[in-house]
């Protein structure tokens, strides 16, 4: 079961990278294209949703407490991606700073999730 979430929680990560991708890659295109804006913002929020739903399964099945330092490192880069999909929507001059910011943001995330401190 628990082996479930990980997936889930891997498939969410991979879909928020994909999505910010398409999202940002439109934005230095400096053209706008619906179709785009529509898969990379429907991309990276299920991806959030899924990042949120099989964290916290995690969270409550291995009985992790939940104001652990590392688990609010995770809360606050989720909310930080979250506000950074109207980022990449409304400020596609932003695009090379949001590009490796988010592969920052997703590394740390990664280094708590597997270290847990
Ligand atoms: C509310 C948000 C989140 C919660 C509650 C959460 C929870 C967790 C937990 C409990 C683990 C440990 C898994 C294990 O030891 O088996 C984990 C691992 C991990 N998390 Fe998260 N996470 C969240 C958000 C994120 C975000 C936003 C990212 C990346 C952008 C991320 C990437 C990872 C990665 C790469 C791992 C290590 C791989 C794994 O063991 O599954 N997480 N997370």
């Amino acid at each position: 079961m628990m082996l479930v979430y990980k997936v889930i929680h891997l498939a969410g990560v991979m879909m928020v990278f994909l999505g910010f991708g398409g999202l940002i890659v439109r934005g230095l295109l400096d053209q706008d294209n619906k179709k785009l804006r529509a898969l990379g913002s429907a991309t990276s929020g299920i991806g959030l949703l899924l990042l949120l739903v099989s964290g916290f399964g995690m969270v409550a099945r291995y009985g992790f407490s939940y104001v652990d330092a590392w688990l609010i490192v995770k809360y606050a880069i989720w909310l930080a991606l979250g506000a950074l999909t109207t980022v990449a929507n409304k400020k596609p001059e932003l695009g090379v700073r949001l590009w490796w910011g988010i592969l920052v943001l997703g590394i740390v995330a990664a280094i708590s999730g597997v270290y847990k401190y």
